[in-house]
């Protein structure tokens, strides 16, 4: 019996050493250790023995099974290693798709309104969204005791000039809350005519709600020559609003108020959503208010020097957010400042 174990280490150790892959490591497993194998008949033969023999064999059949067992999870182990490390790359695959990010829909929106704006002659302004009392209010026609102020209350930052000095006349700096500033600030530094749209964040202190936001956007537009007429801000409006929303859409001009534009008018559009037929959008009247506009008042002309006698203008102001809603049906503003990426992909 001893001498049968010894053989079969022998034939173990000698065939081991040829095992190239998995399918003759089970073969050759199948062989030292299945239910046929000499070593298994060897170990039931044990009951057969006397009982010195029977635990002298058994010992050494049992050792000879561990190792057997061990050596062959070593195989298997060096072989699995080999089988990863080897598996040739093929650089012919497609690579994994890398999920590229797109602009946000006020962005976009934004961009829509540039790209209307652009081929009529209308050039990109800009203007801090810290701005002074002054560009804000004061020199937009709205006096310090103005009630038109109310409606835009906004965060108050010191009360020092851009020099650091406390001044009366171009104190106080707040968060903007209109872009409207920007015209000023580009009529202080050229001369008519002027053509601009300025698009640009806003800030007031609105409680969050489905249609506010304490910062938001807003586009502003201003024209300046010797011979601009109301007749050319409704032509304007008018290819902006059939360009952004469709041929099919109405305008109308209601008389508003706005400090720094006379006569002023909310401008809106016969509801998209109910053609004009009236709808929970629209509060059943059939129209929905995207604008505000005027021609530019002569106290502001005066603030920059522009003789008003020489010079007429017209400007308007919308709120991005409001046009995104109504192009896209968004119900809630406050979806633009989640990053829900589930909305966001929509657009
Ligand atoms: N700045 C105004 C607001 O935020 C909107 C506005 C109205 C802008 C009339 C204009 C304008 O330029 O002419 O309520």
């Amino acid at each position: 019996m001893l001498n049968e174990l010894e053989k079969i280490k022998k034939e173990f150790l000698d065939s081991v050493e040829a095992i190239k892959d998995s399918k003759a490591l089970e073969e050759l497993r199948i062989k030292f250790l299945g239910r046929k194998s000499a070593l298994t008949s060897v170990l039931r033969s044990l009951g057969t023995l006397v009982q010195e023999e029977r635990v002298l064999v058994g010992q050494k059949a049992n050792t000879l099974r561990k190792e057997i067992e061990e050596r062959l999870e070593q195989i298997k182990n060096s072989l699995h290693q080999k089988d990863t490390s080897e598996v040739p790359m093929d650089y012919t695959l497609p690579g994994f798709p890398l999920s590229l990010g797109k602009e946000h829909p006020i962005t976009k929106t934004i961009q829509e309104i540039i790209d209307i704006f652009s081929p009529l002659g209308f050039q990109v302004a800009t203007g801090p969204e810290i701005e002074t009392d002054y560009y804000n209010f004061e020199a937009l026609n709205f006096p310090s005791d103005h009630p038109a102020r109310d409606e835009q209350d906004s965060l108050q930052i010191g009360g020092l000039s851009a020099e650091g000095i406390l001044t009366k006349a171009k104190g106080k700096y707040l968060l903007r809350t209109q872009t409207s500033p920007v015209q000023i600030r580009v009529m202080e530094k050229t001369k008519p005519p002027i053509r601009i749209i300025a698009p640009g964040a806003c800030y007031r202190r609105d409680n969050p709600d489905a249609s506010h936001s304490p910062m938001f956007h807003q586009v502003e537009g201003l024209a300046v020559d010797t011979d601009i007429h109301f007749t050319d801000l409704k032509g304007v409006l008018s290819e902006f609003v059939h360009q952004m929303f469709g041929k099919e859409v109405k305008m109308r001009f209601v008389p508003s108020f706005f400090p720094f534009t006379e006569p002023s008018a909310e401008v809106a559009i016969s509801c998209i959503i109910c053609g004009g037929k009236g709808c929970p959008t629209c509060g059943k009247s059939g129209w929905l208010e995207v604008l505000g506009a005027g021609m530019v008042h002569p106290n502001v002309f005066k603030y920059v020097n522009y003789d008003p006698r020489e010079y007429t203008g017209f400007a308007f102001g919308m709120g991005v957010e409001r046009i995104a809603m109504l192009k896209y049906g968004v119900h809630d503003i406050r979806l633009f400042y989640q990053n829900n990426l589930q909305f966001l992909k929509q657009f």
